[in-house]
C-alpha cells in the first residue's frame, strides 16, 4: 500500500515536473508579452481574428492548437515558411527574425489577451478638434483642381501625401498615424478621411492653401474602413453630413460628425451567423460603401455573413436592414451603374451581389480561390459593349 502511494506520488510528481517544464517553456515575459501581442495585431490579427476565432485563416486559439497536437516546432514552422493554402512565411520573406516566429508560437499556445471593450466616452479622450469648422477657409485657398487631387498612404513614413494630379505637384504631406489602411474623399471632394489599422481617423482639408488635418479621433483598437455620408436629396441634404467607422476591435461601427469627427453613436456588430444562428462575438465591419441613391451606409458583417444597409437620416431610430448572404465576407464595391454591391466571401469562393435599391441579394457568383476584389474595378467590354467588373483571386497564380 505505502509502495504504492510512493509509486503515485512520484508519477504525479514527475508529470506536475513535466506540465511545469511545458508551461515555463510557454511562458511570456511580460516584455515578450507585449511584443508578441504587437506582431500578432500587426501580423496575423487581419486574418485570424483579434480572439484567434478565425476568419481567412482558421481558428488558433491555444485550445484548439492543443486539440490538433501542435506543438512550437511545429507552428514555428507554419509562421516561419507559410503553406500554399494562403498562411504567409513570414521568415522566408524575411517580414520576421527566426526568434521572432519562435515567440509568436509560443504566445499563440497561450490564451489570447482580450482587448478592452470602448465606449463613446474613450473615443471622446482621443478626439482632437485641431481646426473647428468656423476657423477654415470658406472657399478654395489655391487655384488647383481638387477633383484631380491623389491621396497616397506613405505606410511606414505615417503620412499621406497630396499630389495634384494636374501638374503632377506634391501639395502637401500630412501627419496621418503608422497603420493607415485606407483613405476615401468625401462626398464633396472638400476632405480626405483616413482610417488606421488602429482605429485612428484624421481628417484632411483639402481646400486650404497647404492641405493638413483638421481632426482627429481614436475610434477602435483595430479597423479597417471609413466612409462619408453622400446622399442628397428629398430626405434632406446628408453630404459630408457624417463619417462611419467599421471596427474590427471592439465589433462595432460607429457614426462620427463628418466635418469634425466628433463621435456621435456606437453600434455593436456582435451577432449571429446568417445561416447557423450561432453566436459570434468577433463579428467585424470589413468593408462599407456610401449609397448615393438612399441615406445609408452599406457595410458588410464579416463572419456572420450580413451585409447591412444603416439608414443615417434618423439617428435616434436607426434602421438596419440585415440582408443574408455568405461568410466571410471581405471587400468590395459598386458594379457600374451603382445600384448593386458587389462583395467577396472569401473563405466561400464567392462574390455576392447585393441590390441596393431593393435591399435584397440578387445573386451569388462562384469564383476562383478567394476572391480579393478590392473596391472593384469596371471596364466596358468593347466585344459585348456592357461594363464588366473584375475581381483579382487571392488563392491563385495567373499564367
Ligand atoms: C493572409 C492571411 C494570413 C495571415 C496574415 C496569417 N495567417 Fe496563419 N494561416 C492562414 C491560412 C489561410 C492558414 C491555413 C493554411 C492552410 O491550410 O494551408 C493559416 C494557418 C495557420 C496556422 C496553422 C493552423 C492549423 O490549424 O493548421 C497557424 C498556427 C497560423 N496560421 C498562425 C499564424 C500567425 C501566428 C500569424 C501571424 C504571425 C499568421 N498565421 C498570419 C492565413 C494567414
Amino acid at each position: 500500500m505505502l509502495i504504492k502511494r510512493w509509486f503515485k506520488t512520484m508519477v504525479m510528481g514527475v508529470l506536475g515536473l513535466l506540465a511545469l517544464d511545458f508551461a515555463i517553456a510557454l511562458a511570456l515575459t511580460d516584455e515578450e508579452m507585449s511584443k508578441a501581442k504587437k506582431i500578432y495585431f500587426d501580423r496575423c490579427a487581419g486574418c485570424h481574428g483579434t480572439l484567434r476565432k478565425g476568419a481567412t485563416g482558421p481558428e488558433i486559439t491555444d485550445t484548439k492548437l492543443k486539440a490538433k497536437n501542435y506543438n512550437t516546432d511545429i507552428i514555428k514552422a507554419f509562421i516561419s515558411n507559410g503553406t500554399g493554402g494562403g498562411m504567409p512565411g513570414f521568415v522566408k520573406t524575411g517580414l520576421m527574425t527566426a526568434d521572432e516566429a519562435d515567440l509568436m508560437a509560443r504566445f499563440v499556445q497561450v490564451p489570447p489577451p482580450i482587448p478592452p471593450e470602448r465606449s463613446l466616452a474613450d473615443m471622446e479622450e482621443t478626439w482632437k478638434l485641431v481646426t473647428p469648422v468656423d476657423k477654415r477657409p470658406t472657399k478654395p485657398m489655391h487655384k488647383r483642381n481638387i477633383e484631380n487631387f491623389f491621396g497616397v498612404v506613405l505606410r511606414d513614413a505615417g503620412k499621406a501625401a497630396i499630389i495634384d494630379g494636374d501638374t503632377k505637384e506634391l501639395v502637401s504631406t500630412v501627419d496621418i498615424g503608422f497603420a493607415t489602411h485606407i483613405l476615401r474623399v468625401s462626398a464633396t471632394g472638400r476632405y480626405f478621411y483616413s482610417i488606421g489599422r488602429d482605429g485612428r481617423a484624421v481628417l484632411i482639408d483639402l481646400w486650404m492653401e497647404k492641405p493638413a488635418k483638421v481632426a482627429e479621433v481614436q475610434a477602435c483598437t483595430e479597423a479597417r474602413s471609413i466612409d462619408v455620408s453622400k446622399y442628397n436629396g428629398p430626405k434632406g441634404n446628408f453630404l459630408d453630413k457624417y463619417a462611419v467607422i467599421g471596427c474590427y476591435w471592439p465589433p462595432q461601427f460607429i457614426i462620427l460628425d463628418g466635418k469634425t469627427l466628433k463621435p456621435l453613436k456606437v453600434v455593436s456588430s456582435r451577432s449571429f451567423t446568417y445561416d447557423t444562428n450561432e453566436f459570434v462575438n468577433e463579428a467585424r465591419v470589413a468593408a462599407m460603401i456610401a449609397s448615393h441613391k438612399d441615406p445609408e451606409i452599406i457595410l458588410n458583417v464579416k463572419e456572420a455573413g450580413y451585409i447591412w444597409f444603416v439608414d443615417y437620416s434618423d439617428l435616434k431610430n436607426l434602421k438596419i436592414t440585415q440582408v443574408e448572404t455568405e461568410r466571410f465576407l471581405h471587400d468590395g464595391g459598386w458594379d457600374a451603374t451603382k445600384r448593386y454591391v458587389m462583395m467577396a466571401a472569401n473563405m466561400r469562393n464567392k462574390m455576392v451581389i447585393v441590390d441596393s435599391q431593393t435591399k435584397k441579394q440578387v445573386a451569388q457568383i462562384e469564383t476562383g480561390i478567394k476572391p480579393h476584389p478590392g473596391r472593384g474595378g469596371n471596364w466596358t467590354d468593347p466585344k459585348l459593349s456592357r461594363p464588366i467588373p473584375k475581381a483579382p483571386m487571392c488563392g491563385q497564380t495567373i499564367h
